[in-house]
C-alpha cells in the first residue's frame, strides 16, 4: 500500500560513491627447528586458557582468569582460549583445563585429582604475519604428519579451530584495515568501494572503522567474530543481510595461501574456482586466508523496534512468536532483520522512514503497548532511529551476544517462505518452535537470511538461504565435570529439539551454526554445490593438509577428530 514491495530488492547501495607474552617452543626436532627459522621465531608453545589456576588457584594470574572466564575478549586474545570451551578439551578422554563456568571461583576443577591438560588445544602455534609463515606450516605438516589447524577467534561451534596434538596457525594478529573508495579487484576492471581487512580483524573493530569512514560494512552481530575467517567463508549473516546480502555476497577478493604454499588472489577475474569455494564452502578447507576485501556501502538510517519483558511466560512467548510468524513474509519483503527469543524481539530496517516503519510494525507496537498496559514485569517497547549501523550496534550488541566460556551444543535450521504461506503452515511452524523451546529454552530467531537478496549465483552456500525467512538456533549446555554420557545426552537433546523443525522444512542449515552431528550435512550446508566444492578441494588440497569436522572432503577417520564423541 505504501509501495513497500518495491523495496524488496537487494540493495548494495554502490551508486552513492563516486569514488600476550607467549613462550618459545622447545625445538625438539630438526623439522621444528627448521620451521621456527622459517617463521622468524614466531613459533610458540600453547598454554591452556585456565592454566594459571592449575598452578595456583589463589595467584593474581588466576584471579584474572576467574574474573574473565566468561569474557569474550580475554578468550579470543589468548591462543588457548575458545568461546565454546569443550573445544579446548578432549571430550573422549576427559583431558581438559577448565574452570566451573557456572562459578569460576569454585575450586572443584583444580582439586588434587585434576591436572591441566591441553586437550584439543594445539601443542604449538605460529603467530602468522606473512604468507611465508603459512607456506612453512604446510610444508612442516606435510613432512611431519602433524595435523594443522587454523585458529582465528576460536568462535567456532563445531570445533573446527582446534585439534589434539596439532600445530596451529593463529591469524589473530593480522590487523591491517584500509578503505579504498575505488577498489578494483586485481585483474578486474570495475571499481567499487571496498574495505580490505587482515584475517585477524574482528567485527567490533571493522564497525568502528566503518563509523570513522562514514560507510556501512555488513557483518555479524557479535563484536568478537572474525570478518574474514570462518564467518565469511561459511556464509556470514547479520541483521542487515536481508536487504544488503551475506558476507559471501559482498566479498570482492581474497588473498589466500593454498596447501601448495602459493599465495593466490581469488576474485571474479582470477582463480574463480577458488573464489566460488571461499564464498560459502567453509573455513579451514581450501587455504589459509590472509586478507579479504569487502564491499562498503553508504551509511544507513535504521528504524529500530524493541519489545521485551523480564520473566519467561509461555503465553506471552506464544503471542509474540505468533505475531512474528503472521508477519514473517511481509516483514521480510519490507526489509526487516533482527533477533527474537522467548522474551524479546528487536527488528531493524534500513529501508523505511519513521512513518512507514510504524505502519509496518503496527502489530509489534500493539503487542508492546499491551504488555506494558497489563503490567508485565519489565515490559518495555522502544522505538528508535539510529543514523548508522555502528551506532545501533554499540547500543544493542550486548543484548544479543550468545553464551561465552561455556560447554555448549548448538543446533539450527533455515526456515523457508513455504512455512509462512498458509494459516495451517504458520500454526504448524509456531507449534514446532514452541515445542523445541520447551525442550531447549533459549531458542533464538535470527531474522538474518538474505530473503531479499537473490545473490549473483556465484556463491557456494546452500541456495536455501535465499528462500529462507529465519535462521533458528538453540543450545544445550553441560557442567565442567560432565561425564561423556552427559555430553552425549546434551548433543542429542539439541539435535532432537531442532528435529521438530527438521520435520517440517527442507534439508538446510547454516554450516557455521549447525548441529555438530548434522544428518545429511553435505546437502544441508551446500545443496547442489557440494560436488563442485569437492572437485575444488581435490584440486587445491589433494593431500588433505586442511581438514575439519563435516567440512568439504573431510576424512572422518583422521586422528585429528579423536576428541569428538562418536
Ligand atoms: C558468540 C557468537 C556469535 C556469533 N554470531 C554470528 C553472527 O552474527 N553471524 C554469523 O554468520 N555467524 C555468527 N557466529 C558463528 C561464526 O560465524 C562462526 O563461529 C565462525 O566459525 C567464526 O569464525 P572465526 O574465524 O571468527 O572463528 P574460528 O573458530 O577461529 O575459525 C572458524 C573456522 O574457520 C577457519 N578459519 C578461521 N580463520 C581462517 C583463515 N584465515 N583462513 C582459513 N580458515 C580460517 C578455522 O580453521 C575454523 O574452521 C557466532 C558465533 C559465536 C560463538
Ligand atoms: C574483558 O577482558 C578485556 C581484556 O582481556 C578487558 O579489557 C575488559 O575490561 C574485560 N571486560 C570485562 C567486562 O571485564
Ligand atoms: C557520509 O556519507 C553520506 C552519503 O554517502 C553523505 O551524504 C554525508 O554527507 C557523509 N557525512 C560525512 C560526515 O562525511
Ligand atoms: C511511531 O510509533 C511510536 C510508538 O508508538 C511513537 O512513539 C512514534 O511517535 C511514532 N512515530 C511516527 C513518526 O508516527
Ligand atoms: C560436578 O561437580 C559438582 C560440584 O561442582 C557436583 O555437585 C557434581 O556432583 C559433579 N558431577 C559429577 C558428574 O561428578
Ligand atoms: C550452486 O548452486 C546454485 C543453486 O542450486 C546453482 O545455480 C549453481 O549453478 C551452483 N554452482 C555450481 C558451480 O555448481
Amino acid at each position: 500500500m505504501f509501495g513497500l514491495a518495491a523495496l524488496a530488492s537487494c540493495l548494495f547501495l554502490e551508486g552513492a560513491f563516486a569514488t600476550t607474552a607467549p613462550t618459545q617452543f622447545p625445538l625438539t626436532s630438526d623439522l621444528l627447528r627448521e620451521l621456527s627459522e622459517k617463521v622468524e621465531g614466531r613459533l610458540y608453545s600453547a598454554v591452556a586458557f585456565a592454566e594459571p589456576c592449575f598452578t595456583s588457584f589463589k595467584s593474581a594470574d588466576c584471579e584474572v582468569i576467574k574474573r574473565n572466564y566468561l569474557n569474550e575478549t580475554s578468550r579470543f586474545d589468548t591462543f588457548g582460549g575458545y568461546i565454546n570451551t569443550q573445544w579446548e578439551t578432549c571430550q573422549t578422554t576427559g583431558e581438559q583445563c577448565l574452570l566451573d563456568w557456572e562459578d569460576p571461583t569454585n575450586p572443584g576443577p583444580v582439586s588434587s585429582s585434576q591436572t591441566c591438560q591441553l586437550g584439543s588445544v594445539s601443542r604449538h602455534f605460529i603467530d602468522v604475519r606473512k604468507p611465508a609463515d603459512v607456506a612453512a606450516a604446510f610444508d612442516y605438516s606435510r613432512r611431519s604428519g602433524v595435523p594443522l589447524i587454523v585458529k582465528n577467534t576460536g568462535h567456532d561451534y563445531k570445533g573446527r579451530s582446534s585439534a589434539p596434538g596439532s600445530i596451529g596457525l593463529w591469524t589473530h594478529n593480522l590487523k591491517d584495515i584500509t578503505y579504498d573508495p575505488e577498489f578494483i579487484p586485481e585483474g578486474c576492471v570495475k571499481a567499487s568501494p571496498g574495505v580490505t581487512m587482515g584475517a585477524g580483524v574482528q567485527w567490533g573493530e571493522a564497525y568502528q572503522f566503518a563509523e570513522a569512514h562514514n560507510i556501512t560494512l555488513v557483518g555479524g552481530s557479535d563484536p568478537g567474530v572474525g570478518t574474514s575467517g570462518g564467518w565469511l567463508m561459511g556464509g556470514g549473516h547479520g541483521a542487515l543481510t536481508n536487504t544488503m546480502g551475506m558476507g559471501v555476497d559482498r566479498v570482492l577478493q581474497f588473498k589466500v595461501v593454498t596447501p601448495d604454499g602459493k599465495l593466490r588472489v581469488a576474485n571474479a577475474c582470477q582463480n574463480e574456482d577458488l573464489f566460488f569455494a571461499l564464498r560459502g564452502g567453509g573455513g579451514g578447507t581450501f587455504g589459509v586466508v590472509l586478507e579479504s576485501t569487502t564491499l562498503a556501502s553508504p551509511p544507513v538510517t535504521l528504524q529500530v523496534y524493541v519489545v521485551q519483558w523480564t520473566n519467561p511466560e509461555a503465553s506471552l512467548t506464544h503471542d509474540l512468536w505468533s505475531i512474528l510468524i503472521e508477519n514473517g513474509l511481509k516483514w521480510a519483503d519490507e526489509g526487516w532483520g533482527g533477533f527474537a527469543n522467548g522474551e524479546s524481539a528487536i527488528y531493524i530496517s534500513p529501508n523505511l522512514d519513521t512513518v512507514r516503519a510504524n505502519v509496518s510494525m503496527a502489530p509489534l507496537i500493539a503487542f508492546g503497548e499491551r504488555i506494558k498496559h497489563d503490567g508485565i514485569h519489565g515490559a518495555t517497547l522502544t522505538v528508535l532511529e539510529f543514523p548508522t549501523w555502528g551506532t545501533f550496534f554499540n547500543a544493542f550488541a550486548g543484548d544479543n551476544s550468545a553464551a561465552i566460556g561455556v560447554n555448549l551444543a548448538l543446533a539450527s535450521r533455515l526456515i523457508p517462505k513455504a512455512n509462512f504461506e498458509t494459516a495451517a503452515s504458520r500454526s504448524e511452524l509456531l507449534a514446532a518452535l514452541l515445542k523445541a523451546h520447551t525442550l531447549t529454552p533459549g531458542l533464538r530467531f535470527l531474522v538474518s537470511p538474505p530473503t531479499s537478496c537473490p545473490g549473483d549465483g556465484s556463491t557456494s552456500v546452500t541456495p536455501a538461504w535465499r528462500d529462507s525467512v529465519y535462521h533458528i538456533t538453540l543450545i544445550t549446555t553441560w557442567d565442567w565435570n560432565a561425564t561423556m554420557g552427559e555430553k552425549k545426552t546434551q548433543y542429542k537433546l539439541a539435535s532432537d529439539s531442532i528435529s521438530h523443525l527438521r520435520a517440517i522444512t527442507p534439508d538446510a542449515a547454516y554450516s557455521n551454526e549447525a548441529d555438530v552431528y548434522e544428518p545429511n550435512h553435505k546437502v544441508a550446508f551446500w545443496g547442489d554445490n557440494y560436488s563442485r566444492l569437492l572437485e575444488i578441494k581435490d584440486k587445491y588440497d589433494p593431500d588433505r593438509l586442511l581438514d575439519c569436522w563435516q567440512c568439504v572432503g573431510w576424512t572422518p577417520n583422521s586422528k585429528r577428530f579423536a576428541c569428538y564423541i562418536a
